[in-house]
Parts: structure tokens; C-alpha cells; sequence
């Protein structure tokens, strides 16, 4: 038996010693060099893993408005230093028959249309003129590539100049676009005349806040929104993916979920039916260019924390005035409220009862647009 066995052995042996010496031969290395394979192999994987994910977080290319293929141009526009265009509204009397000239700085996933529905009635007793454009990435506005915490600051005065609005004008913006209202107060504020905040975002990282107050606000949030908004500010490049994924729910602002609306929100959800004709038009030119790229610089690092601005009118030549909703469960009224404590020239309205839309409600938008226009 051993006699046997040992030829059958040896032969294996032989067998496998000359295949290691073929190898050993070609690559010019020992017979450990099939751990070096599979470290190769290994390596490839990951380089073809990272590639593959790199593939799938990267936002497709925004359909610019106006290019082939992509959305028409509807509206008036003007081309900003930049080269990118902005898209825009007006309403009311006639800026030169104008006494009062209001420029309205629109929401998350909203555009031009969304401005105010003030009345006739208080457009013509008052002479108001109203101005509204696309955000950059939103609706006729070229994408932002660019975009930073003060860029739509820098957008407004050039619009407000190439339109010619004379030296001063006010503002007024709604969430995101309240927000961004702080930032005009911070980079354009000799060019305005007073500013209406209504139901502004604020940015839980910025540092005025005490941290026991950003958490709980935060906290209020649903779960899906605290991932959403952590995303957006600490991991950016990943925004995109993390909103068009099925596997977890997104934002729930994004994907119109009704649990961001209170009971006085639920009362006036009605009045989105005179957004049909336009809301195609919000998104048109990419998700990732206009809903990603203003959560990512909205909840992203600011480089100045509103809590520290001056007060733009030391001389009451104007006036800033903010509106929060305590039934608001889009942002939490508790970090206006701290603002406003902050702030002591900024006018603080809380109203009770009123949720993030209160602003749709019977009467509002000429009640905010009095305030602003007439109180100081
Ligand atoms: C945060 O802490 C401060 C000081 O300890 C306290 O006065 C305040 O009420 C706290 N705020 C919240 C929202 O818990």
C-alpha cells in the first residue's frame, strides 16, 4: 500500500511544484504570490466598488432652461455678472409710479409665483410695487454652481440694479427665503428700506444658539428630517443620493408628506390648488440644482451667525420685522423666538394658532405688507 501510495504522491507533488515554478517563472516572485492575487483582486473590487458609488451619489446634469431638450423659457430674465440668468415677476403699479417697492424672496421647493398674494386693493392705496424672481436652480433660473451662503444676497441688488429700483427697496422672504433674508441684512443693508421675516428657517448650527436650544429644536423635528438636515450639513456630497434613495424616507418637506402640517396648516392646504398651473416648473431643471443645493448651503457652515448682525437702521429709517407661527412644524418657532430675544430691533410678532402657512390665510399677506410698509 505505501509502495503505492507514495509514486501517486510524489507525482502530485511534482505536479504542483512545477505549476509553482511556472508561475514562480512568469512573475519572477516566490510561491506566495497567490496572496498577491488576491490582494489585486481585492483592489480591484474596492476601486471598482468606489467608482460604482461614486456613480451613484453624483446628481445627473441640470436641464439648463432655454438649452435643447430642456425646459423653454417663459419669463423675463435678466444675465447677472456671471453670465447665469435670472428669471422674474413683477406685479403691482408700475415701479416708476411706485411709492413702496417690495422684493420677495421665495421658499423651499417654490418659485416666482409663490410671492405673496397681496391684495389690489392695498397694491394701488399704498402704490406697491412688487417683484418676485426664481431662486438660482429654480424654475427659469440658471443653476447656481457657485452658490453660497450670500450669493442670492448679491443676486437681489444686481436684479434690483439692472431693473432699476433706485438706491433702496424692501424685502420680504417666507422660510428658506426668510433665512436668506437675514443674509441681505448682513451683506446688502444699505440697499434696503425695511425687511419682513416670515417663518424663516434657521440653520441649527449656527452659533448663537445655545446648544440645549438648537438640540430641542432639532429634536422636534421628525425623524426623517433630522437625518435629511444632517446630511445636508455634514455629509453634503451625499445629498443627493440620500433624497432619491427608496430604502429610508427622505425629507419629508421634499416628498410632501402631510405630518410637516399642523392643524391650521391642514385648514389652508386648499389654497395650493392655484399652484398647479406653475409647480411643474419648480424642479424642471434638476433636484439636485434647486431642493439639494439650498439645503446644503442653508443647513451647511455660514460663515456669520445672524444672532451677531448690527441693526441695519440705527436712525429707524427702517424697520425688520419677524413673524413666526407657534403651530409651525416645518421649523420650530422656539429658535425665532430666541432670535428676537437676541435681536432687540428686530420686531418680533408670535402668532398663535398659526402654522408654517399662515401667510395663505384670509388677510395675512396685507397685514404683513402693512407692518412693513407703515410701523416703525
Ligand atoms: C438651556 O439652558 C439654559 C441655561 O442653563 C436655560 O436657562 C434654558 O431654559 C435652557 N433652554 C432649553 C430650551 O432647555
Amino acid at each position: 500500500m505505501s509502495r503505492k501510495a507514495t509514486p501517486m504522491a510524489d507525482t502530485t507533488c511534482r505536479n504542483i511544484s512545477a505549476a509553482s515554478a511556472r508561475e514562480g517563472k512568469m512573475q519572477g516572485k516566490s510561491p506566495s504570490s497567490s496572496s498577491g492575487v488576491f490582494v489585486k483582486l481585492l483592489g480591484i473590487f474596492l476601486v471598482g466598488l468606489v467608482a460604482w458609488i461614486y456613480q451613484v451619489i453624483q446628481p445627473p446634469p441640470p436641464k439648463i432652461c432655454g438649452a435643447s431638450n430642456a425646459p423653454p423659457v417663459t419669463s423675463p430674465r435678466i444675465k447677472l455678472r456671471d453670465g447665469r440668468h435670472l428669471a422674474y415677476l413683477e406685479s403691482g403699479v408700475p415701479k416708476e409710479k411706485a411709492n413702496y417697492k417690495i422684493i420677495f424672496i421665495h421658499g423651499f421647493d417654490s418659485c416666482r409665483y409663490d410671492v405673496f398674494p397681496v391684495s389690489q386693493e392695498l397694491v394701488e392705496e399704498l402704490g406697491i410695487y412688487l417683484l418676485s424672481f426664481d431662486r438660482s436652480g429654480y424654475g427659469e433660473s440658471d443653476p447656481d454652481p457657485k452658490k453660497t451662503v450670500k450669493s442670492t444676497a448679491l443676486d437681489i441688488e444686481e436684479l434690483a440694479d439692472q431693473l432699476g429700483l433706485g438706491s433702496k427697496f424692501h424685502i420680504m422672504g417666507f422660510s428658506m427665503g426668510g433665512e436668506i433674508a437675514w443674509t441681505c441684512l448682513k451683506c446688502i443693508p444699505h440697499r434696503l428700506a425695511g425687511a419682513a421675516i416670515v417663518a424663516p428657517v434657521s440653520n441649527y448650527w449656527w452659533s448663537g444658539f445655545p446648544l440645549n436650544l438648537s438640540m430641542e429644536a432639532y429634536n422636534q423635528q421628525a425623524m426623517q428630517d433630522k437625518w435629511a438636515v444632517g446630511v445636508a450639513h455634514y455629509a453634503p456630497w451625499l445629498v443627493y443620493w440620500w433624497n432619491t434613495q427608496k430604502w429610508f424616507p427622505s425629507s419629508s418637506v421634499i416628498e410632501h408628506n402631510t405630518k410637516i402640517f399642523s392643524a391650521p396648516d391642514l385648514k389652508l392646504l386648499g389654497r395650493f390648488d392655484a399652484r398647479t398651473h406653475y409647480v411643474a416648473q419648480i424642479r424642471q431643471q434638476g433636484e439636485y440644482e434647486s431642493l439639494h443645493r439650498d439645503m446644503i448651503v442653508g443647513f451647511g457652515k455660514w460663515e456669520f451667525d445672524p444672532m451677531d448682525l448690527q441693526n441695519p437702521f440705527p436712525n429707524k429709517e427702517g424697520t425688520v420685522h419677524l413673524w413666526h407661527g407657534t403651530e409651525d412644524l416645518v421649523v420650530p418657532v422656539i429658535l425665532s423666538r430666541y432670535i428676537s430675544q437676541k435681536l432687540r430691533w428686530v420686531q418680533y410678532h408670535e402668532l398663535t394658532d398659526a402654522g408654517h402657512m399662515f401667510p395663505l390665510a384670509d388677510g395675512m399677506p396685507d397685514a404683513i405688507v402693512r407692518k412693513l410698509l407703515l410701523e416703525d
